[in-house]
């Protein structure tokens, strides 16, 4: 574990240099690893962790898509691929990868699995930190450990092929074996994490939830839609209003910003965009800080975790969030959007 300075502030953070994989994979020589569930997080991780070097079986639900994906990727039924209880039995350390809706569901068949010295390990921090509403509270004899890669199971899969890595957060909750930083860090750097940042389960969580309901997913879907009315609203084309507010962002801003930094983006803009930007982002930032010290208020308080619970365990869940996500995709904006994607040069 290395100290690095952030801005002013020290953090504990793990590179590959200081835990090496062969290192990783030393560790866990004398455990099988059971990957439990088979949607996004568990086809990366699961692959990643097989193709590092470790023993690693997957648990999955049989007569399910899912089920099927996993074949398909090689996992072999009776030998590596087995339905979800057999899984937890036979794994020494249990990685908790289904829907978090699914765990709760699922808890009571896996805690009776849980016998003394195992590992319980999750990718979010949900399930524990809000156990009075889920009720996922593990025995006091394993380890219960959370790697969190900062990002879709697929750019995790996806970047590992690529021979890059990308970062997770990592929190020991229950360290009953005195093992559990050594097992929590050789699976951070198995999975194919880039640097592991050191976390609780609880900020992992507030941090998670505040992040995709924010920057990430809610808050800029929210700008998008608020720039193209507007510019649609005031006679401006699709084409154009569309251009200006995501395509130019996404095409030529981004990939710049993760390489360089905003700093950079503000300095080697035109003079016109340079001004306009200073003046503005303050008036946006003030003008949105509210909103997020509200989402922020209503994550710690448990109210967005509830109302996730409640939805996506009614039985009708998936046709109500398709008739949400119909709207957003027949919205004009996202509708434009096909149409500019398809115009791109490499796409004809
Ligand atoms: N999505 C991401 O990239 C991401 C990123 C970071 C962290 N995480 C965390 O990683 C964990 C897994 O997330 P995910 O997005 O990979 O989950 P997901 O795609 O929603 O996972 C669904 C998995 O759970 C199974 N499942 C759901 N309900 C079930 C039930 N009642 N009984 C049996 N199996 C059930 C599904 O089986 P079927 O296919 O058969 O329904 C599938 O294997 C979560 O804690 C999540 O917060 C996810």
């Amino acid at each position: 574990m290395a100290t690095m300075k952030f801005g002013q502030t020290d953090e504990q953070v793990v590179t590959r240099e200081e835990f090496p994989l062969a290192k990783a994979v030393e560790t866990l020589k004398s455990e099988t690893i059971a990957v439990i569930g088979y949607g996004v997080q568990g086809p990366g991780q699961s692959l990643n962790l097989r193709d590092n070097g470790f023993n690693v079986i997957v648990g999955q639900r049989k007569n399910s898509d899912s089920w099927n994906k996993a074949i398909a990727d090689g996992w072999v039924p009776g030998k590596t691929l087995f339905e979800i209880e057999e899984a937890a039995q036979k794994g020494t350390i249990i990685q908790y990868l289904l829907s978090d809706a699914g765990q709760i569901t699922l808890w009571p068949t896996i805690k009776k699995h849980l016998t003394p010295g195992k590992a319980l390990y999750f990718s979010h921090g949900f399930g524990i930190t809000y156990k009075e509403r889920t009720g996922i509270v593990p025995p006091a004899d394993v380890d219960v450990i959370l790697v969190a890669p900062k990002g879709s199971g697929t750019s995790l899969r996806r970047m590992f092929l690529q021979g890059r890595g990308l970062n997770s957060s990592y929190a020991i909750f229950q360290d009953a074996t005195g093992n559990a930083f050594n097992r929590v860090v050789a699976l951070g750097i198995g999975v194919g994490s880039g640097y592991l940042f050191e976390t609780t389960f609880k900020r992992e969580v507030y941090s998670d939830l505040t992040g995709e309901r924010g920057t990430l997913m809610g808050a800029i879907q929210g700008i998008f839609a608020a720039q193209y009315d507007t510019l649609r609203a005031n006679g401006h084309t699709p084409s154009e209003a569309f251009n200006e507010t995501v395509e130019e962002l996404t095409q030529s801003l981004m990939p710049l910003v993760a390489e360089k930094g905003m700093d950079w983006m503000y300095a080697n803009c035109s003079t016109t965009a340079q001004r306009g930007a200073l003046d503005w982002w303050k008036r946006f930032r003030d003008a949105t800080r509210p909103v997020f010290e509200e989402l922020y208020a209503s994550v710690a308080s448990g109210q967005e975790a509830q109302r996730s619970i409640d939805s996506n365990s009614k039985p009708d869940y998936r046709e109500n969030l398709n008739n949400e996500l119909k709207e957003m995709r027949e919205s004009e904006l996202w509708e434009v959007g096909t149409v500019v994607r398809k115009l791109r040069p490499e796409n004809n």
